[in-house]
């Protein structure tokens, strides 16, 4: 498999692209909230680039001096930068949950985190208390003329696009009932302009325990449902994202196991009493989009997989990228996110799957074997052939480390492109911008929010999706950092304030 060598960096002469220290620091709470023009600028903005990259995330990594066990149990903070003739607009808040603003009330934390925080009093301060914290810190989306921070197992919110306010939980015109989960990571299939098909909203929702239902719900551009489908399964389902294709919404349901008991007995937070299981299999599930055929299931071998990259369907197979890790990243009894050995931890890494549906079997390959989170394509190749994939990606060629560098693929021809930020530069998920007149898949450019320690402060950073080997074409100094997030999108609508023309 080719794979590129580590990039000759000066800066990195030890064995390690990073300090610890360095990394750490990315992870500080930011609870302050701003709003203004990005004027230190290096480079310049294509004038061409006009939207709204929202961005959600993690923003308090402590709640009044408690500090959180996992990152993925901090509040969710929106942080928005609007783009329009050359200038950048900056401004992020607090998604105002219900949780989020009991805790600052009261200045402690109430809640036990998914991931393993826990409230401050011990076992007995903990037992018995199941309920859950939407703290709405994962992906954001506009659809429809919402904006909605999702949080994939409670509804989601909505905020006011340009001023981020919290308009209050949004059951999406009386699909969710209180409670109800939807997920964070919905996919929009492009549909086909020249056939007359609209782009859709694809979601999906899972109720699990021994057995599983997984519900779909496909939305128009307008924002009203289309239609909604469920099937069932066997077993435990922990699904974090799914993948579709024209006639296909795919899930791979990871060998893991839950034990509920150190969560009801306030031992352990729900995320830690995922098991992997590396004898069993993994089922990859292909649910039909006309809602009504039977699902078809197929096994894979184990692997743990939070993020797809994308599926298409081509030759009478169906074909799908997939970061995979080798076992369910954890953290150790007692351990904190700051304390972790990021060399016993799993990698991720991307591999395709190949499924002959006639034959119910899968192939199997690795395509990226370097340490790498978070992909990103051109939004029209979704559920599509493709040729360009994206991703963040760690400085060095092997082992595990954060992500340091931004990696591009040509899957037509193995060519791969790197552009790093090691040592004190720290990647989030790219986000791939079309060129308005774009004609070549990766005519467009790259967002990406990273942390850069030498400022201990976040740059805004575009990139040439055509040539990312040659460095940023603008970088934005933001005045202050963002802690780590997570998922966020591009719009082409502006929403920030008045430019004159
Ligand atoms: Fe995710």
């Amino acid at each position: 498999m080719q794979t590129l060598p580590s990039p000759h960096n000066a800066n990195v002469t030890s064995g390690l692209s990073f300090d610890m220290d360095d990394w750490r620091s990315g992870y500080r709470s930011q609870p302050e909230e701003f709003a203004y023009w990005l004027d230190d600028v290096e480079g310049e903005i294509p004038t061409a680039l006009e939207g709204t990259l929202f961005r959600n995330g993690p923003g308090l990594l402590d709640i009044h001096g408690h500090t959180l066990k996992h990152p993925f149990d901090g509040d969710g903070m929106i942080n928005s930068i609007a783009f329009k003739n050359g200038q950048a607009y900056y401004h992020n808040r607090f998604v105002h949950t219900e949780g989020y603003v009991a805790e600052q009330e009261a200045q402690k934390p109430l809640y036990r985190g998914v991931f393993g925080t826990q409230k401050p009093g011990g076992w007995f301060a903990n037992v018995f208390d199941l309920k859950l914290k939407n703290i709405a810190n994962t992906h954001v989306i506009y659809w429809g003329g919402k904006l909605l921070a999702l949080w994939e197992a409670a509804e989601p919110h909505r905020l006011d696009p340009k001023t981020l306010e919290t308009i209050g939980l949004d059951d999406l015109e009386g699909l969710l009932k209180p409670g109800d989960a939807f997920a964070a990571h919905p996919k929009i299939d492009p549909g086909d302009p020249a056939q007359g098909q609209a782009p859709r909203l694809v979601n999906f929702s899972i109720k699990t325990g021994l057995s599983s239902t997984i519900r779909i719900h496909e939305f128009a551009p307008s924002g009203d449902r289309i239609k909604s489908y469920q099937q069932n399964i066997p077993g435990f389902a922990f699904m974090h994202d799914c993948m579709i294709t024209p006639n296909y919404v795919i899930f791979f349901q990871n060998p893991v196991s839950f034990n509920p008991f150190p969560f009801l007995l306030g031992l352990k937070g729900a995320g830690e009493c995922i098991e992997f299981n590396p004898k069993a299999k993994t089922n990859i599930i292909l649910m039909p989009r006309d809602g009504e055929s039977t699902l078809q299931s197929i096994e894979a071998p184990a692997g743990f997989v939070f993020h797809h990259v994308n599926a298409f369907e081509q030759d009478g197979k169906v074909f799908v990228d997939s970061v995979v890790y080798e076992d369910f990243p954890s953290l150790d009894e007692g351990m904190t996110f700051e304390d972790v050995d990021f060399s016993k931890v799993p990698a991720g890494q991307v591999w395709r799957f190949e499924l002959d549906l006639a034959a119910n079997t899968c192939d199997y390959s690795c395509l990226i074997s370097r340490s790498c989170e978070f992909p990103a394509l051109h939004p029209d190749r979704v559920g599509r052939p493709y040729r360009y994939l994206y991703i963040g990606a760690a400085h060095t060629s092997t082992g595990n480390a954060p992500l340091q560098a931004l990696l591009k693929r040509d899957l037509a021809t193995g060519a791969e492109q790197l552009w790093s930020e090691a040592p004190r530069g720290f990647m989030s998920e790219p986000v791939f911008v079309p060129h308005p007149d774009s004609q070549a898949e990766d005519d467009g450019w790259l967002l990406t929010l990273i942390y850069n320690a030498a400022r201990r402060c976040s740059d805004l950073i575009i990139l040439d999706a055509q040539d990312i080997s040659r460095g940023p074409i603008a970088r934005l100094k933001l005045k202050h950092h963002v802690p780590y997030g997570l998922h966020g999108s591009f719009v082409a609508e502006y929403f920030g304030p008045a430019i004159a023309a």
